[in-house]
């Protein structure tokens, strides 16, 4: 048994959720008021004791098993639901390998030493003549202690040597402080503080761990005016956004995320109460960012100041003013970068715009409210990329006009669905006084073919033998989906196509009721959507070991599987359709039950219960229909 199945075992889900949920009984399973959506009238989660799973019928429509519920409820991972768990379960955890042991064992030390340099700093701000100077410069910006207690902001001495000195009297050696970043070396190969008489920024990763450091001058004429950690093992400007382990909470429970250039601005926004916004490292918004924040949400919004957004209307603001500094950037997202990722995720990206030469920070010290509208107004980007190169050029000089097109047309080809084309084609025309039918007719002049289509399956595949087991209990039907998957990941493109042509929706990680399983279909939609080579060995490189013990598990199951693309393409629509069908009838039943309610007690809607009882018999026999077609193959 794997650790995550024995915690299963010995953990009692009806427990776990009764310490901060009341249940109560009906029948087999157990119903209460969902905890994740402010419900008072009907009950709409309901746990159910043997599969060790729970659901929330109502507005969340989510579900899980222990692990989900834990996360959801703290706002934590995996890794540190597991950990809770398997204390709780008395489960000791796999020791790692040595080489993780010594990994981990070097990370944690350089945590320790950064954590360290935290206090030395906080000490220097709070507590030295020279560091008053900069607590008032922090006080004269508007930020109170308490803000910059919480985010533990402090201050490097003027010396080129006083954390060397801090820490030789503890006995740490100079060449840890520098793979701490802490340190440079000088042409002489000499030694010395990389930070000096500088405000200092804590940077932790989205966990609270500590990564490293961001430093903002004091006197106005040092260079540069912010100075980062340099790369270290720890500190990776890319895949870091500073504000995120503050703000993850409030991200999930926003379901939005506000995107803002400067940390200062981080530590007003939060100060005020806006406490969803996050920033990158003064570098370009990378792709790895963007999927760290779709675990929280998947509404992004683009603070930009006006001057950034405004010039190339290029929604480079993010980045362009910064790349002097920072070369060694791969991905720059433009506005088409963004759509495309926009499309890829699902997602919806925004821009606000400031008003010019103001920050975020200034804005929300000025006015809170007109923060909140600003983020409000937010524009999706191509909504946004015509309206700035409109105001900056004539509407009615046809050749401007053209040019705008010419400009917007492209992005506007990028997008996926047709109602929101049409719907941005229409607004283009009424913006530049032209007739829609025109922009139409240049708009499919130049259409590209999809963008991606279902890769063939071109390696050769030996002879069919694909079985599918029938009468199997939910958890191994979802073993049989995800092994399938991960033995062939190109079927999931097929399977969606498939699903979608019954009408159906494609497959989600709600489909799923077990936390590893909803991690490793993600995860594959991850490495698909990258377009990797190797789909499995992301999928295998993200996963932490007690999960990896699950996935090989998994794995051996489907090793007797031999591939036929037919067979193998219906064998997996079926566990899918299965899958479907229990959950489906699962949602039935909670429908039922609160037909009754409906009846008894409250004058809540009936009918919208009726309705969507409707719509679930609708889609089940949509279900049932499509999976008689797959059986009689
Ligand atoms: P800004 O110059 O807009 O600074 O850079 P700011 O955050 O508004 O700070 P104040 O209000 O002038 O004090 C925005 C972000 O760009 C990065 C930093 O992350 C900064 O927060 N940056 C800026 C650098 O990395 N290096 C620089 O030299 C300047
Ligand atoms: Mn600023």
């Amino acid at each position: 048994m794997s650790a995550i199945e024995e915690i299963k075992a010995r953990l009692d889900i009806v427990d776990l959720v009764s310490e901060s949920v009341t249940l109560r009984r009906t029948g087999k399973n157990y119903i209460g008021f969902c905890p994740f959506h402010s419900n008072t009238r009907t009950p709409a989660f309901v746990v159910f004791p043997e599969s060790g799973t729970w659901r929330c019928f109502g507005q969340c429509n989510e579900g899980g098993d222990i692990f989900a519920f834990l996360m959801k409820k703290e706002g934590i991972d995996f890794s540190q639901a597991l950990q809770i768990l398997a204390q709780k379960a008395g489960v000791t955890l796999k020791p790692l390998t040595p080489q993780d042991v010594a990994e981990r064992e070097e990370h944690e030390n350089l945590r320790t030493l950064l954590e360290d340099a935290v206090t030395f700093f906080r000490h220097q701000l709070l507590n030295t003549e020279a560091g008053r100077q900069a607590l008032e410069y922090l006080r004269q910006r508007g930020l109170r202690d308490e803000t910059l207690e919480a985010f533990g902001i402090g201050y490097a001495p003027n010396r080129w040597d006083a954390l060397l000195q801090h820490f030789a009297a503890k006995g740490v050696e100079p060449q840890e402080l520098l793979q701490a970043g802490l340190l440079s070396e000088s042409q002489d190969g000499r030694l010395h503080d990389r930070f000096r008489h500088r405000v200092m920024i804590p940077i932790r990763d989205e966990q609270g761990r500590m990564a490293g450091f961001g430093a903002r001058i004091l006197d106005p004429n040092d260079v540069p005016k912010f100075l980062n950690s340099p790369q270290t093992l720890l500190f990776d400007k890319g895949r870091l956004l500073y504000g995120l382990d503050r703000a993850r909470r409030s991200i999930r429970e926003k379901d939005q995320v506000v995107l803002v250039e400067g940390y200062l601005d981080v530590l007003a926004l939060h100060q005020a109460g806006f406490t969803n916004v996050v920033s990158p490292m003064g570098t370009a918004l990378t792709e790895q960012q963007l999927f760290l924040l779709k675990r929280f949400t998947k509404r992004l919004v683009l603070a930009l100041d006006a001057d950034a957004a405004g010039e190339k209307a290029t929604l480079r603001g993010l980045e362009v003013a910064r790349q002097a500094m920072d070369h060694d950037q791969e991905l720059v997202f433009d506005s088409r970068g963004l759509l495309r990722f926009e499309a890829r995720l699902q997602a919806d990206i925004r821009v606000a715009t400031l008003p010019a030469g103001v920050d975020p920070d200034e804005v929300v010290q000025n006015d809170p409210k007109r923060w909140e509208q600003l983020v409000a107004q937010a524009q999706p980007i191509v909504v946004h990329v015509m309206e700035t190169l409109a105001a900056q050029r004539d509407v009615n000089d046809p050749k401007q006009k053209n040019e705008i097109a010419s400009h917007v047309l492209p992005l506007i080809k990028e997008i996926p669905n047709a109602v929101e084309r049409d719907t941005y084609l229409q607004r283009l025309a009424r913006l530049l006084r032209v007739d829609e039918r025109a922009l139409l007719s240049s708009l499919s002049a130049t259409r590209k073919p999809p963008r991606r289509s279902v890769k063939s399956q071109t390696k050769p595949q030996p002879a069919p033998q694909a079985v599918a087991p029938l009468g199997q209990n939910l958890l191994s039907l979802e073993q049989h989906i995800l092994g399938l998957l991960l033995r062939f990941p190109d079927l999931l493109f097929r399977l969606d196509r498939s699903l979608q042509e019954e009408g159906l929706e494609r497959l989600l990680p709600s489909d799923f009721s077990s936390v590893e399983h909803q991690t490793l279909l993600r995860l594959l939609q991850e490495a698909l959507e990258q377009d990797l080579v190797e789909p499995l060995q992301y999928v295998l490189q993200h996963l932490s070991l007690p999960m990896l013990e699950v996935s090989e598990a998994i794995l051996e199951k489907t090793a007797g599987l031999e591939a036929n693309p037919h067979r193998l393409l219906d064998d997996l629509l079926r566990a899918v359709l299965q899958r479907r069908q229990r959950s489906l009838n699962q949602q039935i039943d909670y429908l039922r039950f609160a037909l009754q309610e409906a009846q008894t007690d409250a004058p809540l809607g009936e009918l919208s219960i009726k309705q969507e009882m409707l719509s679930l018999t609708q889609t089940r026999f949509k279900i049932d229909k499509a999976l008689k077609r797959v059986t009689s193959h």
